[in-house]
């Protein structure tokens, strides 16, 4: 940890008020190291990231790093940060959707990350299919099987019990799409407060967008500088480069910045909240300045709105089922949820 580095008031970062009145920070530091970093470099983050500033911090049991990550926060606990002044979201993994499987796996990711309440739980995938770490984009879980929506409702009730034990304080989802989530909304008890889905300049998702909006439901935008650093695997020769985009660029350079911090300014003053990654003190520094500092103009917001490419990154291959066309039939493109 550097700890000459410049700190961050973190009463001075923004909050996004969820419908429940509670208020998340504007930005949070994602803890996905995608077999790059170690699970020690990545709790270390987590410390210089709290030191400089940083509140809201965004993991998942997938990443496989909630030990390492809960170690961090006792130790921020212990130096007088209380719990309260944290936000911290986990993830529940696509094999553990099964209604007796639910309270337990939060429970382990509690015990792991060594607090008593999450700020939110998600369930990470619409699909209870799993994938084991690092595996092909070709690979595929044999059980798979398409959205089930009574099955995913199953799941949804065991999350509902884990607001109503008071070991949760919100529950959200993550790569739904419109048509899931208005089942949802239809036959919820408690409505979903935020859903994670990817949002960067070149894949707005104006629709979805709007519609979490239009429903109380905060938008977390995962992947907001566009995942330079992905893996190959999630790789496809068509996509497009955010932090290399003409407009980036240029905004960039009015402000002498790095071009990743145009994709944050331009997240947290659309209403997403970012949730950008890196280890690097420096860049986790700038991405959390980028929404106290100097905002990008009304001109410049237009012009990134005319940007979009509709280039989705995580097309999630990996959790297709048995006759599934292409990884197109995850996200609904037509408007109806696409079955076996
Ligand atoms: N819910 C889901 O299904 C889901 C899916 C994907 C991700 N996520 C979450 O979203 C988080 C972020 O997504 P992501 O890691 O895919 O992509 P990202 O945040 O768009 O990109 C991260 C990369 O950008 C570079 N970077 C970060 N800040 C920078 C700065 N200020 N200047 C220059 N470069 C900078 C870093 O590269 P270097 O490391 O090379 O410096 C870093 O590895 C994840 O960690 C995870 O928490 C959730």
């Amino acid at each position: 940890m550097n700890r000459s580095l410049e700190k961050i008031d973190p009463v001075s970062v923004p909050h996004r008020t969820l419908y429940t009145g509670a208020k998340i920070p504007a930005v949070g530091l994602g803890t996905f190291g995608s077999d790059r970093f170690s699970t020690s470099e990545i709790a270390e983050a987590v410390l210089g990231a709290a030191a400089i500033g940083y509140r809201h911090f965004d993991c998942a049991a997938v990443y496989g790093n909630e030990k390492e990550i809960g170690a961090s926060f006792q130790k921020l606990i212990s130096s007088g940060i209380t719990r309260e002044e944290l936000w911290i979201t986990s993830k529940l993994w696509n094999d553990k959707h099964a209604e007796e499987d639910v309270i337990p796996a939060c429970k382990q990711t509690l015990q792991d990350l060594q607090v008593d309440y999450l700020d939110l739980y998600l369930i990470h995938w619409p699909f209870p299919n799993h994938h084991a770490q690092g595996v092909d984009v070709n690979s595929r879980d044999p059980h798979a099987v398409s959205y089930i929506h009574e099955n995913y409702m199953k799941t949804w009730r065991q999350m509902e019990r884990l607001m109503e034990r008071g070991l949760v304080r919100h529950i959200g989802n993550s790569n739904m799409t419109i048509p899931k989530l208005k089942l949802l909304l239809r036959d919820a008890k408690i409505k979903p407060a935020a859903n994670e889905m990817e949002l960067h300049p070149h894949f707005q998702q104006p629709e979805l967008f709007h519609f979490c909006l239009e429903n109380q439901i905060v938008p977390i935008g995962y992947s907001p500088i566009g995942s330079p650093r992905r893996p190959e695997r999630d790789r496809t020769p068509d996509d497009t480069v955010d932090i290399e985009d003409p407009v980036i660029v240029k905004i960039a350079n009015r402000l002498n910045v790095h071009p990743a911090v145009v994709c944050i300014k331009w997240a947290a003053q659309r209403g997403q909240i970012p949730i950008p990654f890196s280890i690097r003190p420096e860049q986790y520094l700038s991405n959390l300045k980028a929404v106290i500092t100097q905002p990008l103009t009304e001109e410049e917001m237009r012009e990134i709105a005319t940007i979009d490419k509709n280039n989705r990154l995580i097309k999630g291959q990996v959790f297709l089922w048995e006759g599934a066309k292409d990884w197109q039939d995850l996200w609904d493109i037509d408007g109806q949820i696409a079955s076996a």
